[in-house]
């Protein structure tokens, strides 16, 4: 297939940006070697119009975070008429916000924790007589952990708004769930093997996501197939009524009984050498390289 010429977004002004350099370099040098005429564009270093006026027929959005994973850049892309990777407007605009995301899955019968928004204004004490302790504290639009407290005594819980609150004007309170994390990655519609992460004492934080080499990350997951395929079901189920398409990567939990909970959907995926997607996708079979290349094939518009 050939592609034409190719622009691989990465960098941008969110505070993932690092992080993105990281992914787009990756992706820039893989679809590179598989032939593509592809080049590193930062929409933080120049106006998109030039994308327009460089003759770039697609683009790999390769950012992390807001300007690039929240549906504007998306938009932006749609009006210049330029192909894109990943989910559209809409899919992108609600996956990163975590509050809206957990409001249409609980129309829709997605487990999600139990959680309140929260404000300078709310009564916190009675935050944690309703949700229980522990819970967990977060900006509704940040990523990496950025920004994200598990709280277990409601004295704390002041300090956990203060500190997410730099991040986002909305925060939010959600139910602690005690047990193991996994991730789903899902590829052109269909979930990839799913990865179960075991971060040091269960504190999966930025530290631990890029930094460490504490965090054990298991793939196959080892949960029985049917239980798998049932989660994975799930998996798509949230992604679609999210109207996310393409490919992304959900965040769950299980609890203590074995039931699924969902946190949210990334729907630009860390895609560094280490990232999640690229191990589930070499968990079946497919090379960083190839990934790359699947992903970019469903490049659309509208
Ligand atoms: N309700 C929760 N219960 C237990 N752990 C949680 C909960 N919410 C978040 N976490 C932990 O914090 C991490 C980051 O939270 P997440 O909602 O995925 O936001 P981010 O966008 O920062 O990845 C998760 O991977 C998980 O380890
Ligand atoms: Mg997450």
């Amino acid at each position: 297939m050939s592609f034409g010429k190719v622009a691989v977004l990465m960098g941008g002004k969110s505070a993932e940006r690092e992080i993105s350099l990281l992914s787009g370099n990756g992706v820039l040098a893989a679809l590179q070697k598989k032939g593509v005429d592809a080049h590193g564009f930062d929409p933080a270093a120049r106006d998109l119009f030039e994308l327009k006026r460089q003759g770039f027929e697609r683009c790999f959005i390769a950012l992390h975070g807001r300007g690039g994973e929240d549906g504007s850049l998306q938009g932006a892309l749609e009006l210049l008429g330029i192909p894109y990777t990943g989910s559209g407007v809409l899919g992108s605009a609600l996956a990163i916000d975590k509050l809206r995301s957990k409001l249409v899955w609980q129309a829709s019968g997605v487990p999600t924790p139990a959680h309140e928004a929260i404000g300078a204004a709310s009564d916190l004490p009675a935050v944690a007589r309703r949700l229980g302790l522990p819970l967990v504290v977060k900006p509704v639009n940040e990523g990496s952990s950025i920004g994200i407290t598990i709280v277990r005594q409601a004295a704390d819980l002041e300090e956990a708004y203060a500190l997410a609150v730099n991040y986002d004007r909305v925060v939010m309170a959600e139910k602690f769930i005690e047990g193991p994390e996994y991730t789903a990655s899902i590829l052109n519609d269909a979930a990839l093997p799913l990865i179960r992460i075991e971060a040091p004492q269960g504190n999966y934080d930025y530290q631990n996501k890029y930094f460490t080499d504490d965090t054990k990350y298991i793939c196959p997951c080892g949960l029985p197939a049917p239980k798998e395929a049932q989660l994975a079901a799930l998996c798509l189920k949230a992604f679609s009524v999210l109207g996310c398409s393409g490919w992304g990567r959900i965040d769950l939990m299980l609890d203590a009984k074995g039931d699924p909970w969902l946190l949210e959907v990334n729907t630009s995926p860390g895609m560094t050498s280490h990232s999640l997607v690229p191990m589930a996708a070499r968990a079946d079979g497919i090379s960083y390289e190839d990934l790359c290349v699947r992903v970019l094939e469903s490049a659309h518009v509208g």
